[in-house]
């Protein structure tokens, strides 16, 4: 299989991961050639040897990732907006494999500008969608907060309905819609967590951990809201295994999380304290988290197909401490807030 990939977001958090592993994965693939040992060594869905990996993104946080792959003739970065549909479509022709990343992400930035969030995360994906070639590869990341607000005990399947709730969870969602309807392979990721090259700490296990190590204590609202969670590297190695999957996964969408970590944000800080266990929690019951998801997800599906986890919550948390302690306390930059 040799291929060209186009990234687009793809100097992001989740992005320059993903970037990695299909360095990696080539890498890999040469060793485990030369030295069949090696390939019981590494993380198994991470042979995989392509021709380019393009990266389109307008680097709006002025991040610098991806600076170490510059030496590389099959690593190319396009500096461009996603609206720009002048200068992405030729890369969009000719691509084989297309995951576009690029999007407004979250629940603040998408309400600061909602036709910005509508242009970037769903009219971007069916312009992608209309214009590759008819056996171009897309694998779109939804989030799973398309659940919403979920029944108490049951857990979401990829048969229950979306129910978004936020400016954010309706653009993905309209775009998974979309990909499905194109028998393209959409995820649905859970929170993810972990580090990055372009580092993100408004996510939950990521500020919950920086607080911790920052401040020693958390204050925590509405803390019986259940959350489920991914390490990033386990969602870059899940696109590598959709791409190598492809035939048999298309048209079909696909939860994407530990499924030993449905935990409340409460039960999360106590693994948290498990890792600083000076951390002072406190419950705050008269302020409101604006984002009210709150389920538990099924992993099966995904999981049936021999896809798994490699990171636990634990080891994520271990990681941000570490990457913490060299960032230093200064860390405000990292947010999509
Ligand atoms: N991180 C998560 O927990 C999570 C969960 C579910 C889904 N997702 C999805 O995964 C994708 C990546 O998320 P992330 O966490 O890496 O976020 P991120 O904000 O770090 O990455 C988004 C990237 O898109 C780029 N970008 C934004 N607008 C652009 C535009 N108009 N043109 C070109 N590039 C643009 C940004 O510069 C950035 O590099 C998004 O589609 C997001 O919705 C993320």
């Amino acid at each position: 299989m040799s291929e060209k990939i186009l990234i687009t977001g793809g100097a992001g958090y989740l992005g320059s991961v993903l970037v990695q592993k299909l360095m990696e994965s080539k890498k890999s693939a040469r060793l485990a050639y030369h030295d069949p040992k090696y390939k019981e060594k590494v993380e198994t869905p991470s042979f995989y040897v392509w021709d380019k990996v393009t990266v389109y993104d307008n680097l709006m946080y002025k991040q610098t990732p991806l600076t170490n792959y510059c030496y590389r003739g099959d690593f190319q970065f396009v500096q461009g907006d996603v609206r720009d549909e002048e200068k992405l479509l030729p890369l969009v022709k000719e691509a084989d494999v297309i995951i576009p990343l690029a999007a407004i992400v979250g629940f603040p930035a998408c309400e600061a500008d909602k036709e910005l969030a509508t242009a970037v995360n769903t009219n971007q994906i069916e312009f992608i969608l209309k214009n590759k070639k008819p056996s171009c590869k897309v694998i779109y990341p939804n989030t799973n907060s398309g659940y919403g607000v979920g029944e108490a005990g049951v857990h979401c399947t990829e048969e229950t309905p979306l129910n978004p709730i936020s400016h954010y969870g309706k653009t993905k969602c309209a775009a998974e819609d979309a990909v499905i309807k194109d028998d393209q392979i959409a995820f649905r990721l859970a929170t993810v967590f972990g580090v990055s090259p372009r580092m993100r700490l408004d996510l939950l296990v990521n500020d919950f951990t920086y607080k911790a190590y920052k401040d020693g204590y958390l204050v925590l609202f509405e803390w019986h809201f259940n959350r489920n969670y991914i390490h990033v590297q386990d969602v870059a190695l899940a696109f590598i295994f959709a791409i190598q999957n492809y035939e048999f996964m298309k048209g079909n969408a696909y939860n994407i999380g530990l499924s030993d970590a449905n935990l409340t944000k409460l039960e999360l800080t106590y693994k948290i304290k498990e890792h600083f266990p000076a951390l002072s929690v406190q419950c705050d019951s008269i302020k409101e988290d604006p984002d009210k998801r709150d389920y538990i997800v099924s992993n099966e599906k995904i999981e049936s197909l021999g896809w798994r986890p490699y990171y636990t919550l634990d080891d994520g948390i271990r990681e941000l401490k570490k990457c913490f302690t060299i960032l230093g306390p200064s860390l405000n930059q990292y947010t999509n807030l």
